[in-house]
């Protein structure tokens, strides 16, 4: 596993940004014929790497032609129109302000579907047919969930219903005037399975609250108990984090990847 610690949130989602670029670029010209297959998040986390995406499509120095998208979860029971639904939100932070995303690659599970168990059986079947998920990028819970994957989700989850916590209903009510009530009880989620069948998986860790997360992605066991700890057993994992979240790291972690990674310091 890879971690590379930034100073703080704008350069650590600068570093994502440019990564996700790199891919993109190198997978175009590699001569695939393929699209690549990028996995999103919604979340605060992601929202300046967002950003910094949107300038580098605008600037040209970026296209998202080639690029097809599968969201990791939407709430069940928002329609699209809501300003809470992850549809929306995708839409206002990213593709409203790319200049050549096709809305056709766009894939984001539909929170208001007839047929749950169906809608995400076919969301895996489209990732299988698009070839798999070339990059993952994720962000974390305070509990460490990846996704809607709360605590004791199985590590070889797929795609289904999930019911949340209370613990994030509580979190996430800053987006529904701070009423947990309000916070839809259940979501639609690609599971752990689904994410770190990706050919690469990064998560976004920023932020002093984040901490014990970080240090149970990278320091604990792998367990149920924190789903981000599956990520140990990938192959090609990054977490791109910012120092804030650093503060449970034991040093010697801390410094070891400061200095693997020095060259990758913005
Ligand atoms: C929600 C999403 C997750 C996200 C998490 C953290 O629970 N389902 O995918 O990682 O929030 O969000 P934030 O980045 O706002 O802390």
């Amino acid at each position: 596993m890879r971690v590379v610690i930034q100073e703080n949130y704008d350069k650590m989602c600068k570093w994502a940004a440019n990564h996700i670029a790199a891919r993109i670029h190198a997978h175009n010209d590699s001569g695939n014929t393929r699209p690549f297959v990028l996995g999103l998040p919604t979340g605060s986390s992601p929202i300046g790497v967002y950003r910094e995406l949107v300038r580098m499509n605008q600037a040209g120095e970026l296209s998202f032609a080639n690029v097809v998208t599968f969201n990791m979860d939407e709430y069940l029971g928002l329609p699209r129109e809501h300003d809470q639904s992850y549809w929306y939100f995708m839409h206002d932070n990213l593709f409203n302000h790319l200049v050549d995303m096709k809305p056709e690659n766009i894939n984001i599970l539909n929170g208001m579907t007839d047929d749950p168990e169906k809608e995400c059986r076919d969301y895996e079947e489209k990732i299988a047919a698009m070839g798999g998920i070339d990059l993952f990028m994720g962000g974390i819970g305070v509990d460490g969930h990846i996704a809607f994957n709360e605590p004791f989700t199985s590590l070889s989850s797929r795609t289904g219903v999930r019911n949340l916590t209370t613990d994030t209903r509580i979190v996430n009510s800053r987006f529904f005037g701070n009423d947990p009530e309000k916070v839809p009880s259940q979501a639609l989620s690609v599971g752990v399975g689904t994410v770190f069948d990706s050919r690469e998986v990064m998560i976004l860790i920023n932020g002093h609250n984040k901490a014990r997360a970080l240090a149970a992605t990278v320091e604990g066991g792998v367990s149920q108990k924190w789903t981000c700890s599956a990520l140990q057993q990938h192959n090609a994992a990054i977490i791109a984090c910012d120092e804030a979240a650093c503060g449970e790291l034991t040093v010697d972690t801390y410094r070891y990847f400061l200095d693997i990674e020095k060259g990758e310091r913005l």
